[in-house]
């Protein structure tokens, strides 16, 4: 049985790349392996380092967890600051990570110019941090968007330096996963790059959304002036639509709309209305789920504690493992 692991910083509301990213198809999963899901509340402090509502952020990544179907009795779910024995990992692997290979990180050198005032030393260790997230349950499969999979090498690389020091096969090798397809990149509205929730309003279509809100902004999705000679390349914004197409509508509707770009009789404005309301329409469910789930902080609270519990049997066994191979007593 693998164990998967996969986990969401608390920054904002969950958006569409985030769910096919990391979450489609989890809830198969769930049923066949040894599921955690996790909030990754420390790591918002290397870009958030005085978060408003803390709370209120872990709470709403928790509650749309739960309405995109993850069922707390079959996998684990939980915060995490809920288990500390990340951090004292996250210690002992910092230990054996380099300052020149953290510095090589995109997401690094990224966040490194966008936050120029706070290039935290959390910043730089923020792959470690994170392979301590993934070890810690000694997991196998981490479900994650494309965007992350240079962290994986990263734990990996962690993971293997860790059992050659200690002449140890105690870790495993976890890969970066996507149900068995490649992993995804959904596309914002903007026309350029990733669907995230810090590039800007208007970019990213939350599961929260409500219909108005999602028509108004696919509505003002940026395109182009439309094909001019038959079979044309797309722009990248054009793409960027069709890629979100393919993500939420049936085939035969991308299929439509490829033939009409093909033949230069598309009209964006029907391709928008046809994603709208796709989008609303997958939604839909998740949506409610969370009004639902919204109101009932017993339950929430409930779920954070079973969580808890479970995370730390598993994570106190490894770290306790840990002490060990490296000589604690
Ligand atoms: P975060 O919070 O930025 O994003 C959460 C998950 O959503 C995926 N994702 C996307 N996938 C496809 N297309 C997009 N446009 C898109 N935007 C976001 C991300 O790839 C991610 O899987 N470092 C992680 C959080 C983390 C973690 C972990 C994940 C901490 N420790 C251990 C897995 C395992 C992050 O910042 O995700």
């Amino acid at each position: 049985m693998d164990i998967v692991l996969s986990g969401i910083r608390p920054t904002g509301n969950l958006h569409l790349g985030n769910y096919f990213g990391a979450l489609r198809n989890f809830t198969k999963m769930q049923y066949e392996n040894n599921c955690y899901f996790f909030i990754a509340d420390y790591h918002s402090l290397t870009t958030h380092p005085t978060p408003e509502n803390l709370q209120g952020n872990v709470k709403q990544v928790l509650v749309e967890y739960l309405a995109c179907g993850l069922d707390p009795e079959a996998a684990t779910i939980y915060v995490q600051s809920d288990l500390p024995e990340t951090a004292e990992l996250y210690l002992f692997l910092n230990m054996n990570a380099y300052k020149g290979e953290l510095e090589r990180v995109t997401t690094f050198k990224e966040k490194a110019k966008s936050q120029p005032n706070n290039i935290n030393a959390g910043l730089l260790t923020y792959p470690t941090l994170m392979a301590a997230d993934i070890l810690i349950h000694r997991s196998h499969k981490v479900p994650v968007g494309k965007d992350q999979e240079q962290h994986l090498e990263m734990t990996r690389t962690f993971a293997n330096r860790f059992n050659r020091l200690y002449k140890v096969e105690y870790f495993p090798e976890p890969v970066a996963y996507n149900f068995g397809d490649d992993l995804v990149k959904i596309p914002g509205l903007d026309g350029s790059g990733k669907m995230g929730k810090s590039e800007g309003e208007g970019n990213a279509v939350f599961l929260a959304d409500e219909p108005n809100v999602i028509r108004k902004k696919v509505m003002r999705a940026v395109t182009d002036t439309g094909p001019v000679e038959k079979n044309a390349k797309k722009s990248d914004p054009v793409q960027n639509l069709f890629t979100l197409m393919q993500a939420v509508s049936t085939p035969d509707t991308v299929d439509y709309f490829n033939d009409k770009f093909n033949s230069c009789e598309i009209r964006y404005g029907d391709m928008k209305k046809q994603l709208s309301e796709d989008i609303i329409k997958f939604t839909d469910p998740i949506r409610e789920k969370i009004k639902q789930l919204s109101a009932d902080d017993d339950y929430i609270k409930k779920v954070m504690e079973i969580g808890k519990e479970k995370a730390r049997a598993s994570g106190s066994k490894t770290i306790h493992e840990v002490r060990q191979i490296i000589g604690f007593r």
